[in-house]
């Protein structure tokens, strides 16, 4: 890494990898809005200050048991001249990559600024291939592209029309974590850590000379960031490495993540769950108990006398089926939405009082259930909609957590689906994001787990605040249902997603054929059986669903197995085959035994993994359960068509393993 500082002074800084450019010259700095003089140039150094750090934490859940913090640090002031105002850039290199953060000191004169735009530049040296997503200010919820990056503005044209929600800001901006490849094979990623009190940070792209730019989340006034110092703006990160494995297994955003700041954390526990959710996501059943509409309004009128619908799917007797189920295969708890009034009309008319995330529907035996579940020793798991009115669950969020407390519930789902309220505000600006970051806060103080749905793309934060759990942030396995989502879909969220933290994917659906659920909705789960399997060792996360209907689940008693099996919290996990878009092979020790789980997933072509056992421990002897897609598997024509097999293994062991193809001939799938 090299930092400079141009003839006009503006800073600037490279990065190269084994004498390869990652990052050509770029500039830093960022502007402010109305006529102060901006934090672009005239800079001096004034000091720089170079330090080394090593030190090993262990999260509180995690891939691997131990985490070690390794960098050198350069943190450069600069004087201003003219203003005689201080900035300091601080760098971090670690052999993984590089993370970089603006510092605001306490100073005379720079207390309060707004910041029209951050001006970090990414250089990119080449045309590379990218796993992108179309610049968004609301939403993350959609397969990637694959492309050059020179591809972007066309493929771009046209193509995100699908979402009412979205708001392009620009034919070259994309969202991060943005994964690339270059010719010469470098697998770059650029993202950012600790993304606290500051707007979410997208990428526009100068595609004549391959620079990228930082593009700030305005807020309803067009602001990008109100800042009083002190202050940091969050790290900016690139990863680097020749061996996509390594981008994997990188963990510099949790290391550029404070430590975590819950002192007991006994109450904080990886979460296997089931949930009264598929239905409704399907069409088979609503979240809503009444189509007697307009009459419902919350506060207004009494449910009690409404007509039921006959296809609420939160019916007591519903919610003790999955209770039974659940608590018969050893799954911690069940998650139930549409429990609570107001699904009648719940998002798109901006209307700002929806939920009041306290009183069941008259057919949701709320102190039966929970005695219930308590009884079969596993929880109930809360769920709070917010159709995006941030203002409406902050105003409710102390009655809302103490009424879980109260009802034994410890992990709440939370969901901000519409537009964000107050109108022209975003899902990623910088007074939501705080809002996300107040409800994990809240959270924590009532000794509560957040899993947020179309809340933030995460950034590490989990290392501060452990009971975030899981977050949504990307296109789930909902989508499976809403027409079908990319076979290789899989193969990128762990490059892109999920370098901010674990996702909840929601995997497990073994009846791919969504007509059979609904048949008015004919959408196709582009999986096979195996692969979903693999998904919950794939797919990092300590919170993992089993997604599908307990009779669905009953007709394969053999591979819900693995499902049942399957651990949630690791002490070591290595990468043994990645390549985004793909592949991704890796295997994981479960924390504090000697089980391995091992789970490959699969893009478009069918493939053999070539997998060597020497991560086992010398001279034992291991039985390994192998679940994987039979020989006439397709993930379109027969993706139930799945074997089972038991083989011995010791650390000497190979195994050439086959999976299906996921490419459609018809559709095509890229
Ligand atoms: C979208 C979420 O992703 C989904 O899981 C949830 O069921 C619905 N919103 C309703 O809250
Ligand atoms: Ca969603």
């Amino acid at each position: 890494m090299a930092f400079a500082l141009k003839t006009d002074g503006t800073p600037t800084y490279a990065l190269t990898f084994n004498g390869k450019a990652v990052i050509k010259t770029s500039t830093l700095g960022l502007e402010f809005k109305n006529d102060e003089k901006s934090l672009l140039n005239d800079f001096t150094i004034a000091k720089a200050e170079t330090a080394t750090h090593d030190s090993n934490w262990e999260p509180v859940w995690g891939e691997v048991k131990t985490i070690r913090n390794h960098y050198n640090e350069l943190a450069v002031t600069l004087l201003q001249k003219g203003t005689d105002r201080t900035l300091i850039i601080r760098f971090r290199m670690f052999d993984e990559g590089l993370g970089l953060r603006y510092e605001f000191p306490s100073q005379k004169n720079l207390i309060y600024f707004v910041i029209k735009e951050e001006r970090t530049q990414f250089a990119m040296a080449g045309d590379h291939t990218a796993f992108w997503l179309a610049g968004d200010y609301d939403s993350q919820e959609y397969d990637y592209t694959t492309s050059r990056l020179s591809e972007i503005r066309n493929l771009m044209q046209g193509s995100i029309t699908d979402n009412a929600s979205q708001t392009p800001f620009s034919p070259t901006g994309v969202q991060t974590a943005l994964m690339m490849k270059t010719e010469d094979g470098l697998y770059i990623n650029i993202h950012e850590a600790a993304l606290i009190n500051y707007s979410c940070m997208h990428l526009n792209l100068d595609d004549t000379n391959m620079v990228f730019q930082s593009w700030l989340t305005p807020d309803a006034e067009g602001d990008k960031g109100y800042m009083q110092a002190p202050g940091t703006s969050p790290w900016r990160t690139v990863m680097v490495s020749d061996d996509a494995r390594e981008i994997l297994a990188n963990k510099m955003t949790y290391n550029l993540n404070e430590p975590n700041k819950i002192e007991d954390t006994s109450w904080i526990k990886p979460v296997k769950y089931m949930g009264v959710w598929w239905e409704m996501i399907t069409g088979k059943s609503s979240w809503s108990y009444t189509n007697d509409l307009p009459s419902i309004q919350i506060g207004i009128t009494d449910y009690s006398t409404a007509k039921p619908n006959g296809t609420h799917g939160a019916t007591t007797a519903n919610v003790k089926k999955y209770i039974d189920f659940a608590s018969q295969h050893g799954f911690d708890g069940v998650l139930v939405e549409g429990w609570n009034i107001g699904w009648e009309d719940w998002f798109g008319h901006h209307k700002d009082y929806v939920f009041d995330f306290l009183t069941p529907y008259p057919d949701f035996d709320l102190p039966g259930l929970r005695d219930y579940a308590k009884s079969k020793g596993l929880k109930l798991i809360m769920h709070h909609e917010t159709s995006g009115s941030t203002r409406n669950y902050e105003r409710h969020l102390d009655k809302a957590f103490q009424f879980m407390k109260d009802n034994n519930y410890d992990a709440v789902k939370t969901g901000y689906v519409g537009n964000i309220l107050p109108k022209g505000y975003y899902h990623y600006d910088q007074w939501t994001v705080n809002h996300y970051q107040y409800v994990v806060e809240k959270a924590a103080e009532y000794k509560i787990m957040v899993n947020a749905h179309e809340a933030v793309r995460p950034t590490g934060i989990a290392r501060t605040y452990p009971n975030m759990i899981g977050n949504e942030s990307a296109r789930g396995t909902e989508f499976q249902a809403f027409g079908g989502s990319k076979p290789n879909h899989v193969t990128i969220l762990p490059f892109t997603r999920q370098i901010g933290g674990p996702m909840d994917y929601t995997p497990g659906i073994f009846e791919m054929d969504i007509s059979k659920a609904n048949p008015s909705n004919s959408s196709h789960v582009n999986s096979t059986l195996a692969n979903q399997l693999a998904l919950y060792v794939t797919m990092y996360s300590p919170l993992q669903m089993a997604a599908d209907f307990p009779e669905n689940y009953s007709r394969f008693m053999d591979a819900f197995q693995f499902i049942k099996d399957v651990a949630l919290d690791w002490d070591e996990s290595k990468y043994l085959e990645a390549e985004p878009g793909q592949y991704i092979t890796v295997a994981r020790k479960e924390k504090g035994k000697s089980t391995w789980f091992l789970g490959n997933v699969n893009g478009e072509t069918p493939r053999i993994s070539n997998v060597s056992f020497d991560f086992l421990e010398q001279g034992k002897t291991y039985i390994a359960t192998i679940y994987a897609d039979a020989k006439e598997a397709h993930y379109k024509t027969n993706p139930q068509a799945y074997s089972i097999r038991k083989v011995v293994v010791t650390n000497k062991s190979k195994l050439q393993q086959w999976s299906a193809s996921g490419y459609d001939q018809y559709r095509g799938s890229r």
